[in-house]
């Protein structure tokens, strides 16, 4: 077990799902996955391992936001030999073009700052998704017939954002949409030679100010979900 992970060694997979929400991590599991148990509870962060199609993998929660998500990747990928890590999450949408309840597949995350600012200081680490998980994803999106989008997001450091000004000049700048994790789950990714993706679904407008009904979430969820897995899985 690792600090915040009271997994035994061992029963996590090398391939893990993140979502933001613990009880999501729940419902994914015992949705998608056979045999599903649990293997972490610690302070109500969950974490699931079954199989799909008989692979092996993990559901893990992230937690809300980049210092959250960093504890557990970074104590996934070095103390539970994490090797792929996918994050499933929403997302508020920052171009007319892209609709409530389409996918957006983070090709590039856009921050002001993240758990790693210490380490690079002065420079501008541009934080990627792997291409084989993004291919794979497309190709998924695709067969599945789910309106996807690929490009640059935004990783915040607040949901209640005090500078509109700084969305204003992502979405002039092409910015699909923003969240709060997919920076440093990259940049961990980089550093430790594992393989990352963040597959979003569009569950707020920043634009049309819409959002998506509690029900409609959980559909949608569900496809990103399966996208995830199947991208993990080709
Ligand atoms: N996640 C979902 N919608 C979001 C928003 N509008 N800002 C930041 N994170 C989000």
């Amino acid at each position: 077990m690792s600090i915040h992970i009271g997994a035994e060694p061992g029963q996590i997979s090398e391939t893990v799902l993140m979502p933001g929400d613990p009880l999501r991590a729940e419902w994914a599991a015992q949705t998608f996955l056979d045999d599903a148990t649990c293997v972490n509870r610690v302070r109500g962060m969950l974490g699931y391992t079954g199989t799909w199609r008989g692979q092996r993998v993990t559901i893990h929660g992230s937690g809300m936001g980049m210092p959250s998500l960093s504890i557990y990747a970074n104590e996934l990928i070095r103390d539970f030999g994490a090797r792929t890590l996918i994050r499933i999450g929403s997302c508020g949408a920052m171009q007319e073009r892209v609709a409530m309840r389409d996918l957006i597949l983070a090709m590039t995350a856009t921050t002001l700052s993240t758990p790693s600012r210490g380490i690079f200081r002065e420079l501008n680490f541009a934080p990627c998704a792997d291409f084989g998980l993004l291919r794979a994803a497309v190709a998924a999106a695709e067969a599945k017939g789910v309106p996807f989008h690929a490009g640059g997001i935004y990783s915040s450091d607040v949901f209640y954002d005090e500078r509109p000004d700084l969305n204003d000049q992502m979405v002039r700048h092409g910015i699909l949409g923003v969240e709060m994790e997919a920076a440093e789950l990259y940049t961990l990714a980089a550093r430790h030679g594992v393989r990352a993706l963040a597959v979003l679904t569009v569950s707020d407008h920043l634009l049309t100010h819409e959002a998506l009904p509690a029900q409609e979430r959980e559909q949608s969820f569900g496809d990103m979900v399966e996208i995830a897995l199947h991208a993990a899985f080709p």
